[in-house]
């Protein structure tokens, strides 16, 4: 199929890619010039595995291109993905002005029948304007489909690639059957196609990033609470989740969540729902629970100092999670923040977001080349990102490149009697 993807950043790239690879003719198109000029030499701008193998491969076979020509790619395709940002506004709400902005352009470039598909996360109703707002610019032919994204970061390929589900809202059965074509080739292990109406798409979303969020708030509780009586939240997750109605999975606590889609999504259905006068109770607790959770460690940290003024502060690991350079909303930023506030100073580590990372702390921070360096005369090691090369470190040394053995676990990579035993202080969540 002909398809064009509007927008080039996290989802964009990775839909755009993926299609390409199961056969489509994809045109990928962004306003960003660099971004485009870069993704044309087959470089990827975001951090992402496996993306810039699928860049490569898809573009020499020329079936991925990119261009910042929205009018020629929507000419030059049936299919069209608008999957532009759908940011916070002020009042927490998502941000729609560039959604509505593509779904103008993509109507005033139209030359016969369209699928306009809204991949982008928007609230219930979105499809609704989507459609009324290119009705008001042409006359050809077209539907408005919705089509929520589910993929990870740091694992956005395969997911892309093997999804759990593939929700479709659709209005008509024409869309609605060109999208499950579209979909068919990722879904051969049996993962169902949802086809509905696009408001409960739409809804669908949201409801699973808010349950996501809303698992890490709860288990963020259930920790605090172990602290408080002697508790280990290891223990206590392993119970929980042998009970099949709750599972294992996401029950780890942390330093509490971050990234460019659950901080917002929260904020936004807790929006939607009040423009209905609905009032969100649990999600404006989950979102309350993870603001106080984000300064844990520091408030750990001067429990055991007392004073952080003049203390040097490692930290390792600076992007909301593993696998990615993406540092939207990540903890580690109120929690650098506060150290320099108070008076530390931060010499940080991370394989990937460094570059990011920069941009966002301009003083303050010294930014090291390899993990180890970020230890030398540290007065404590903070752990505020899982990633892999962490998790099995050379303890002796470094004992010795502390200037104290004291390690904050935010995320509880390393078990407690281990470090007891090869003499650390250390500090984890909830045990
Ligand atoms: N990041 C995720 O993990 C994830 C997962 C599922 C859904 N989503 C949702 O997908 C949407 C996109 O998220 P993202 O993380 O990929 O955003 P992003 O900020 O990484 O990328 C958005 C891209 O759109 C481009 N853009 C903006 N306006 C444009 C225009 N008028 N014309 C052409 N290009 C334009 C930007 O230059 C940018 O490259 C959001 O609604 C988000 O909530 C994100």
């Amino acid at each position: 199929m002909k398809v064009a993807v509007v927008g080039t950043g996290y989802v964009g790239l990775v839909v755009g890619a993926c299609l390409a690879e199961s056969g489509n003719d994809v045109i990928c198109v962004d306003k960003d010039v660099a971004k485009v000029r870069m993704l044309r030499r087959g470089k990827s701008p975001i951090y992402e595995p496996g993306i810039e193998d699928l860049l490569r491969r898809n573009k020499a076979e020329g079936r991925l291109t990119f261009t910042t020509d929205l009018p020629k790619a929507v000419r030059a395709s049936q299919i069209i993905f608008i999957a532009v940002g759908t940011p916070q506004g002020e009042d927490g709400s998502a941000d729609l002005q560039h959604v509505m902005g593509v779904a103008r352009d993509i109507a005033r470039s139209m030359n016969g029948y369209k699928v306009v598909v809204d991949k982008s996360t928007v609230p219930v109703g979105t499809a609704a304007r989507v459609r009324e707002v290119i009705r008001r610019e042409t006359t050809h032919p077209f539907s408005v489909v919705s089509n929520p994204e589910f993929l990870k970061q740091g694992a956005a390929v395969d997911d892309f690639m093997k999804p759990d589900r593939v929700v479709i809202g659709a209005e008509d059965e024409k869309a609605a059957e060109l999208m499950v074509a579209l979909h068919k080739p990722f879904t051969r292990t049996g993962a169902p196609i949802m086809v509905m109406d696009c408001a409960s798409a739409e809804l669908s979303k949201y409801a699973a990033n808010a349950m996501l969020a809303t698992k890490i708030s709860f288990m963020n509780e259930i920790a605090n609470v172990c602290e408080v009586y002697g508790a280990d939240v290891d223990r206590v997750r392993q119970a929980m989740g042998a009970d099949r109605r709750i599972g294992q999975a996401f029950l780890f606590p942390g330093v509490g969540y971050g990234g460019s889609c659950f901080p917002k999504d929260v904020k936004a259905i807790v929006k939607f729902s009040a423009d209905k006068k609905y009032d969100f109770k649990i999600l404006k607790s989950v979102e309350a629970v993870n603001e106080t959770q984000k300064r844990l460690l520091v408030r750990k940290l001067e429990a055991h100092f007392g004073s952080l003024k003049g203390k040097t502060i490692a930290v390792w690991g600076l992007a909301f999670k593993p696998k990615t350079d993406d540092m939207r909303e990540a903890p580690a930023v109120p929690i650098i923040k506060a150290l320099i506030d108070k008076g530390a100073k931060v010499q940080a580590y991370d394989p990937e977001a460094m570059t990011v990372a920069k941009g966002i702390f301009p003083k303050g921070v010294t930014f090291v080349k390899k993990n180890y360096d970020a230890l030398k005369g540290a007065d404590a090691l903070a752990v505020i990102t899982e990633w892999q090369e962490f998790r099995e470190p050379d303890f002796s040394r470094m004992r010795k490149l502390l200037k104290n053995p004291v390690i904050f676990d935010g995320r509880n990579i390393y078990q407690p009697e281990q470090m007891k035993e090869l003499g650390f202080v250390y500090k984890s969540v909830g045990r």
